[in-house]
């Protein structure tokens, strides 16, 4: 057994996001962001195929997109409730890191692995910029999911999905508690 280590247990035991609505400026500028894109890119990987990329969206690409998800939201008629919601991530957000599932044709990993590869991505993106002390959420919404957005906003080919926003900024306000599952609940022990 190699050496525990403990903070990065109480980390794991502990870690919880920050609302996306409570994150203020400022967000991690690029060389502050380097460490965390770099931890998020350590994670497994079926086959080393890489089938995710990042697109970080800085403050201009943010209020783009924010207008975009206004038009399409319009087009959709969306209810004025949805439409908000879907903008105000960018609009709100300090800094996103858009991560992109784009798998690959493989005869020995199953899409489904890939797509799980890329979430795993999601994850140690949103741990390392929480380990790094600022505030983080994984959001996704109807522009994660709208075929017209992701191609026209967002650039992406059509075999590629957003797994996530990760909006990262300044805490401020205390997170709020979230009831977290009793593993009683959900673990199953087989012995034979
Ligand atoms: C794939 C995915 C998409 C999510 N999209 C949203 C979202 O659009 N809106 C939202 O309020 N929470 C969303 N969440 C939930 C939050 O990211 C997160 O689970 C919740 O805030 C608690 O996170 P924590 O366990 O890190 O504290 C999403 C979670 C996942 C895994």
């Amino acid at each position: 057994m190699s050496t525990p280590d403990a903070a990065v247990m109480e980390f794991l035991l502990t870690r919880r996001s920050r609302p996306a609505k409570t994150l203020g400026a400022p967000g991690p500028d690029r060389a502050a962001l380097a460490p965390i894109l770099h931890a998020a890119l350590r994670s497994p990987d079926h086959g080393k195929l890489e089938p995710w990329r990042l697109m970080v969206l800085e403050r201009g690409a943010l209020d783009r997109l924010a207008r975009a998800a206004r038009t399409r939201g319009a087009a959709l008629e969306l209810a004025e409730r949805d439409i908000s919601k879907g903008a105000g991530q960018f609009d709100d957000s300090p800094l996103t890191v858009a991560v992109i599932a784009a798998p690959k044709p493989s005869d020995k990993v199953p899409e489904i692995e890939q797509i799980c590869s890329a979430a795993a991505v999601c994850l140690s993106l949103l741990n390392a910029a929480l380990a790094s002390g600022w505030g983080a959420n994984w959001l996704t919404g109807w522009p994660a999911h709208d075929d017209v957005f992701r191609r026209d906003a967002l650039g992406l080919a059509p075999h590629e999905r957003v797994i996530g926003f990760v909006h990262i900024g300044t805490e401020t306000v205390a997170p709020p508690e979230r009831p977290r599952p009793d593993p009683q609940e959900v673990v199953t022990w087989l012995s034979a």
